[in-house]
């Protein structure tokens, strides 16, 4: 059977524009909440295939998207690869040991992260036996970049001065980093389309904190990489690169992949005009958008205009915030699929 959003990921007409929501599985449904207390806490939650199968089916079955996101974090990688990671409460991840030296990049093992990542590929089965047939299920991973970021930083980060000081002055280093990721990122999404994912999807969050040369140095190059390995195996699979924040550099993005993620932050118009011929656009409604029906309704609009005869799917600029009321996140999703049938 078809499914709608893999349809559109290919550019092909669908009887209407297929929406999901960045973040979709997480805190802003209690039904998450109650089995993420049931795991103990959130990286318990990443490693219990059962229990990340349930939270992955939820938005489709309460809010009503088209395709399903497997439940998972992009840090994973690195906690595979050897490095300790933990979760604070009100700070987000930390990795208490950070990458500084050489013997430290040397210590992280990619095949040791292909194996012990199991419990993904586990969960990715379980959700595509229950899926049905016509919703689609995205697998992702972090860009290689971003997830540097935070093995280097150890967190978070507002000036990243230590990831951008080895940029500066241990280059090497950065790329001996960089391309030892990508190879553990390449065989874990090979995994993860073996499994069952039918689109997966490269998250680079951090893209914006790069100066243009630096940026496809250190980051675009590397995305390239990966998605060219999957292609030249996986040529029916389609690819998302969600390049956070470079609306300054559109000119220069190619590469091999299917489907660019626009942030909330650029205009879909010069999205459009730069990268609508070569991709097909998804995104990008400011996901504060979603704290009014009213902010909603206009927001949808506004993008269907510009999009209407384009190669578009709907989806948020960023991701869903946990305090949205679930009746408004439902809202935006029918909203779209109603505004954009038989356009
Ligand atoms: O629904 C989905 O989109 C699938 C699951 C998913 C999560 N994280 C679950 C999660 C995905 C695709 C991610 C990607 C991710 N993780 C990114 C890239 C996308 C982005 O948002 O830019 C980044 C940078 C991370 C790293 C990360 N993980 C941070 C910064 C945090 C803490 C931030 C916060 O909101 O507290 C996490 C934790 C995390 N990942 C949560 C969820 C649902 C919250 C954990 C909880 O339940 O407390």
């Amino acid at each position: 059977m078809s499914k709608i959003f893999v349809d559109a990921c290919k550019g092909k007409k669908t009887p209407y524009t297929p929406v999901w929501m960045m973040r979709q599985a997480g805190r802003y449904l209690p039904e998450y909440m109650a089995v993420r207390n049931e795991a103990g806490d959130f990286l318990s939650l990443c490693k219990d295939p059962e229990k990340a199968c349930t939270v992955s089916l939820q938005p489709i079955d309460i809010v009503g998207v088209d395709a399903a996101i497997m439940f998972s974090d992009i840090l994973v990688v690195p906690l595979e690869m050897g490095m300790d990671l933990k979760f604070i409460k009100g700070e987000g991840p930390v990795f208490p040991f950070p990458i500084e030296t050489m013997e430290d990049i040397e210590k992280l093992d990619v095949q040791k992260a292909s194996k012990n990542l199991e419990y993904v590929y586990e969960t990715i089965r379980l959700i595509r036996g229950k899926l049905e047939a016509d919703k689609a299920l995205i697998g992702f991973c972090g860009a290689p970049w971003t997830l540097a970021t935070y093995m280097i930083e150890g967190q978070g980060t507002k000036t990243y001065a230590k990831v951008k000081k080895l940029i500066y002055t241990k280059p090497k280093l950065m790329h001996a980093l960089l391309k030892k990721v990508s190879e553990a990122l390449k065989l874990y999404l090979e995994n993860q389309i073996k499994s069952g994912a039918d689109v997966v999807m490269i998250f680079d969050s951090w893209a914006a904190a790069l100066e243009e040369s630096a940026y496809f140095e250190f980051s675009w190059n590397y995305v390239k990489e990966i998605t060219s390995f999957l292609k030249s195996k996986y040529p029916d699979t389609p690819i998302i690169v969600f390049p956070k924040g470079i609306s300054g550099y559109l000119d220069k993005i190619d590469g091999d992949f299917d489907v660019f993620g626009v942030d909330w932050s650029t205009p879909i118009e010069l999205a459009k005009e730069k990268l609508g011929h070569k991709y097909v656009l998804q995104g990008n409604m400011e996901p504060t958008r979603l704290y009014s029906k009213d902010a909603i309704k206009e927001g949808v609009e506004k993008i269907v205009n510009v999009m209407k005869d384009e190669r578009h799917i709907f989806n948020l600029g960023h991701g869903i915030l946990p305090d949205v009321p679930v009746e408004n996140a439902k809202y935006f999703i029918k909203t779209v699929q109603e505004t954009t049938k038989n356009l």
